[in-house]
């Protein structure tokens, strides 16, 4: 009998596109999607363990759904992702009405398990091997790079793909619990990710965002040669029907000449860069074990200004990493002042189990100060994302239409005309009003209003 699954979601790009993946792969196995998790029989729940505070979030959904077997018996409850790598047996300790527990590196696994779960074979735990434990080699056959064939017919945004490069990281900085979570760093073959993407545009796929946790530092060794990401981008320009290539997340020692070259000079490589510098502080960096000081993250600024001058950087920082002074804090506020950043998400330090920074360091800055810190941070920012938009205003751009915008969502209109949604090969989000048949396509906006996160336009197509 076919079963219904509801997948809910949270984290980075890489748990979304786990999420896509896996969603195919269950309706291929015959199972049926859910409208919510209350009717679903098989409720999945793919977690972030980035920050203690999405944890917390997973283990209180999980305690609604405390009785939800009284309702349901044959109900599944499932954790997956990277919250069920760190926590495994703990899991089923805090929450005993859930019965399958599948780490990132296990997804492959997933429909196998299930089945077994439903012939009566109990609760069921499929996590990698322990990284702090075992050494590199034989842990990389217990990460498995989940990257299944993409079905077009199962694909919910034609217009629009992420392809995973790489899985995994090797870089361990301080706080980090990706490297315990997600495993060993791994390129895929360039091959492989050239074929997927060839697939994608056959079926009307006009923008891949290429995935890595370290993406500039994708490397694949084959026949005695070497393909970087600079190499790959051109690789993937060629293919027919694609339109823009975007890269995420990139590693500040990893930006390479070639690498900007490459986005200089291809016409697909979106001049979109976001390059996490985490701090504005030597001392902190230092710390936080990142590989680059202030000095060597603004260098790569001025290269990145010169070679591509258009282009779009964004970061990310941490406040109220352990020790961290009002000075060092200054230095991070300067940074961003002269950075000038497209945009920059900013997180609360929170102390992750078996990362270095959570053994040896005490979590010193009150939550208090954290909190003004960020929020003075995000207003610097804030100031400079608007500025930037501003010098958009009556001007044109192109972008890909995504879809109907969150108003639009909220309202149920009927009516052809709606506020749709779409981004520039920036990244910069466009709001406009025009008919649903532009979804999917890229067209020409005039820029006639700006917010920090938001530009507001119209469609040239439509007014002249
Ligand atoms: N605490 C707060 N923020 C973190 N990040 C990663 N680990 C932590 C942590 N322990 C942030 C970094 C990273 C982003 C994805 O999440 O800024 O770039
Ligand atoms: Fe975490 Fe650093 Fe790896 Fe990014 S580069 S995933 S911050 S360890």
């Amino acid at each position: 009998m076919l079963r219904s699954f509801f997948i809910q979601t949270v984290g980075c790009q890489m748990n979304a596109l786990d999420s896509e993946l896996l969603d195919a792969e269950l309706r291929r196995a015959g199972y049926q999607p859910a409208e919510s998790p209350r009717r679903a029989d098989i409720v999945l729940f793919n977690t972030c363990s980035v920050r203690a505070h999405a944890e917390e979030k997973i283990y209180s959904a999980l305690g609604r759904l405390k009785n939800a077997k009284q309702f349901n018996p044959r109900k599944i409850i499932g954790v997956i992702g990277c919250m069920a790598q760190k926590d495994r047996q703990l899991i089923f300790r805090r929450a005993p009405q859930v019965d399958l527990v599948v780490g990132p590196g296990r997804l492959h696994r997933l429909p196998l398990l299930l089945r077994r779960i439903a012939d009566g074979g109990g609760p069921c735990l499929d996590v990698s091997a322990d990284r702090s434990a075992e050494k590199t080699e034989s842990l990389l056959g217990s990460f498995v790079p989940f990257t299944p064939l993409r079905v077009a017919e199962h694909r919910p945004v034609p217009h629009q793909a992420m392809v995973r490069i790489m899985s995994g990281c090797d870089k361990f900085c301080s706080y980090c619990v990706v490297p315990f979570v997600r495993g060993p760093e791994q390129s895929r073959p360039a091959a492989a990710i050239v074929d997927e993407v060839k697939r994608l545009a056959d079926a009307g796929c006009l923008e891949a965002t290429l995935l890595g946790q370290t993406v500039n530092g994708y490397k694949y060794r084959a026949g005695g040669r070497t393909v970087a990401l600079a190499d790959l981008l051109a690789m993937l320009e060629p293919i027919e029907g694609l339109r823009r290539v975007k890269f995420v997340t990139n590693h500040p020692r990893h930006m390479t000449d070639g690498l900007l070259q490459a986005v200089r000079d291809l016409k697909k490589a979106s001049p979109y860069l976001h390059v996490p510098a985490q701090s504005g502080s030597d001392a902190v960096l230092k710390r936080m074990k990142r590989g680059y000081d202030a000095a060597a993250y603004r260098e790569m600024l001025v290269r990145i200004r010169e070679t591509v001058p258009g282009a779009a950087v964004t970061s990310d920082f941490i406040v109220g990493f352990p020790g961290e002074t009002e000075e060092d804090f200054r230095r991070t506020v300067e940074l961003v002042r002269q950075a000038r950043f497209k945009n920059s998400y900013i997180f609360k330090y929170s102390p992750r189990p078996k990362t270095k920074a959570a053994e040896l360091f005490d979590d010193d800055v009150p939550e208090a100060v954290k909190r003004r810190r960020n929020n003075e941070l995000l207003a610097v920012q804030n100031t400079i994302s608007l500025e930037d938009n501003r010098s958009l205003l009556h001007r044109t751009v192109e972008i890909l239409v995504e879809g109907p915008s969150k108003v639009a969502l909220k309202r149920t209109d009927a009516g052809e005309s709606i506020q749709l949604v779409g981004r520039t090969v920036c990244d910069r989000i466009v709001v406009f009003d025009g008919p649903r048949k532009l979804i999917g396509q890229i067209v020409t906006v005039r820029i006639e209003r700006v917010e920090a996160f938001t530009l507001f336009g119209s469609t040239l197509e439509l007014t002249e």
